[in-house]
């Protein structure tokens, strides 16, 4: 088993995927939402930066969307760079830097001007000493007024899992073989003894479950999260108290599905927390929730907002319905309990939001809309963007002005996925931000753009890729069978999510 020196996993990659919560629209909502000025990230240019990018997917489609940017993604994992190289050299404008270097040398040199820095998936992941390092760069390279991204592992949450943690990296390190069969093996005995652990100790149960969790991930995964020299879970104000060394300080949640978890807390629960400064309140709010992941916005120099200031930043901002109307729940689960969604506020929402990006304010002076008032509109945006149904959107010169990049980067992720490349993210110019689609879904757009018969086509790629379809006990379907089923994929992707990609202009 290999470690890079820094003591982090080599030797088998981490998986591919699109952090939604790291897009500048995304990050500058949740600051305005606390009263906090964000960066300026308009037409004029913007530096960001992140650290330990993995194969920089985030960071690639963001440099497709923010054109005029210049995005500077560090790893030291020589494969994860080349890949992103040969991908951004056809999918990004030329504003995104990989660099493939350890954060200790990215330290020695670094003289750059960050507005914003990411670390996700970095903190907890890395030995004390490379949070020091990591704290210098952003302590040196941040402007003031920039924020930070950070992601970490929080207690109490995560620390029932130190013991599957425990076993699967000495199992690991005693094992044979290759790192998947290695992880195979020891996820199976971690299985055994947890099983074991719950039947003597039934307050161990929970872990279980978290075993049948990482039985659905890939051996990628499970090495970058479990596998690495260091694995440290911290409470929220031990990790604020150390970023105050970098001058920053604890600003909004940086996934607002984590702040509708506090909407929800009962009366009780949140009165034990009002005596608290803001930085012990998360704590004492990560304890009642039992958190185990923490998603935060530091910011240099905490720059509040006046209160019309906020306002208008606010009003000014557009956002875009994510999903066809009819799928909005009334009954939002989070952490903290259950959010009941208002459905005179939400339909009249919806509706308007269905017809395309809205302002804020235009949304308060609509007459369907205007009784609700202003604060009552932005909590019901609030807990839609926090159930991914909403999103920030770009204003109308942003979206125009990523057409072409945006076009380019998709059409390249198109092709990646024919020839069967993992990327599953479609850049829209309109949220400023990526969407999920199928593989064959992606076939599907692909043919499109091509002027051919989709299901034809995708079957033709699936073939090609050596994929068959079953049907449902192990025997592969027939040619005319296959068609038929992929037609039925096609009626349904063009009637549903078709459309939907039309109005974030993806298709
Ligand atoms: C769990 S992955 C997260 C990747 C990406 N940020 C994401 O969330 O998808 C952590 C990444 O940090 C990189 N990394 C870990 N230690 C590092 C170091 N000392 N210097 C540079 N990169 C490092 C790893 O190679 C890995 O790609």
């Amino acid at each position: 088993m290999r470690h890079h020196g820094e003591g982090y996993v080599d030797g088998i990659d981490y998986d591919h995927g699109l952090y939604r919560e790291l897009s500048p629209a995304q990050i500058a909502f949740s600051l305005l939402l606390k009263g906090y000025r964000p960066p300026v990230v308009g037409p004029e240019g913007f530096h960001y930066a992140e650290l330990g990018a993995g194969h920089a997917d985030t960071s690639s489609l963001l440099a497709a969307v923010y054109p005029h940017a210049g995005f500077d993604a560090v790893d030291i994992n020589a494969s994860h760079i080349a890949a992103a190289h040969r991908f951004a050299k056809d999918a990004c404008p030329g504003n995104l830097r990989l660099l493939e270097e350890s954060f200790a040398e990215f330290a020695k040199r670094s003289d750059a001007a960050y507005d914003i820095i990411a670390l996700h998936g970095v903190w907890s992941w890395v030995s004390a000493e490379t949070r020091a390092i990591l704290l210098d760069i952003v302590g040196r390279t941040l402007k003031p007024g920039g924020v930070l991204f950070l992601s970490y592992n929080a207690l109490p949450g995560k620390a029932a899992q130190m013991d599957i943690r425990k076993i699967l990296l000495e199992h690991s390190l005693a094992g044979t073989g290759d790192w998947p069969d290695r992880i195979g093996k020891a996820l199976s005995f971690v299985e055994r003894v947890v099983q074991q652990g719950a039947r003597d100790r039934p307050e161990t149960a929970g872990l279980v479950a978290e075993v049948e969790r990482l039985k659905q991930r890939s051996a990628n995964y499970i090495a970058h999260e479990y596998l690495n020299r260091d694995w440290t879970a911290f409470y929220a104000g031990d990790v604020a108290r150390e970023l105050t060394k970098a001058k920053l300080s604890y600003a909004a949640p940086g996934l607002m599905s984590d702040e509708l978890g506090i909407m929800a807390l009962p009366a009780e629960s949140s009165a034990l927390t009002e005596e608290a400064d803001p930085v012990y309140r998360e704590t004492l709010r990560d304890i009642l929730m039992n958190r185990g992941f923490r998603r935060d916005l530091f910011v240099k120099g905490a720059e509040r907002l006046s209160a019309r200031e906020r306002s208008e930043w606010l009003g000014a901002m557009r956002f875009a319905l994510l999903v066809p109307p009819g799928d909005m729940p009334q009954a939002i689960v989070t952490s903290g309990g259950r959010l009941q969604l208002q459905k005179a506020l939400a339909e009249p929402l919806i509706a308007a939001l269905d017809e395309g990006p809205r302002r804020l304010d235009e949304l308060a002076a609509m007459p369907s809309l205007a009784e609700h008032g202003w604060q009552a509109i932005l909590q019901g945006l609030t807990l839609m963007i926090g159930t991914s149904h909403v999103a920030p959107a770009l204003d109308e010169a942003d979206e125009a002005a990523c057409l072409d990049s945006v076009a380019r980067f998709n059409a390249v992720v198109l092709e990646h996925g024919r020839m069967g490349g993992e990327l599953r993210h479609l850049a829209s110019p309109v949220l400023g931000n990526g969407v999920a689609v199928t593989k064959l879904d992606a076939l599907f757009l692909l043919a499109r753009s091509r002027g051919v018969d989709p299901v034809v086509f995708a079957s033709d790629q699936l073939s090609a890729l050596g994929q068959t379809i079953g049907d449902g006990t192990g025997k592969p379907l027939s040619a005319d069978q296959r068609i038929a089923l992929l037609r039925e994929h096609e009626r349904s992707f063009s009637t549903t999510r078709l459309p939907m990609l039309r109005k974030h202009r993806i298709a």
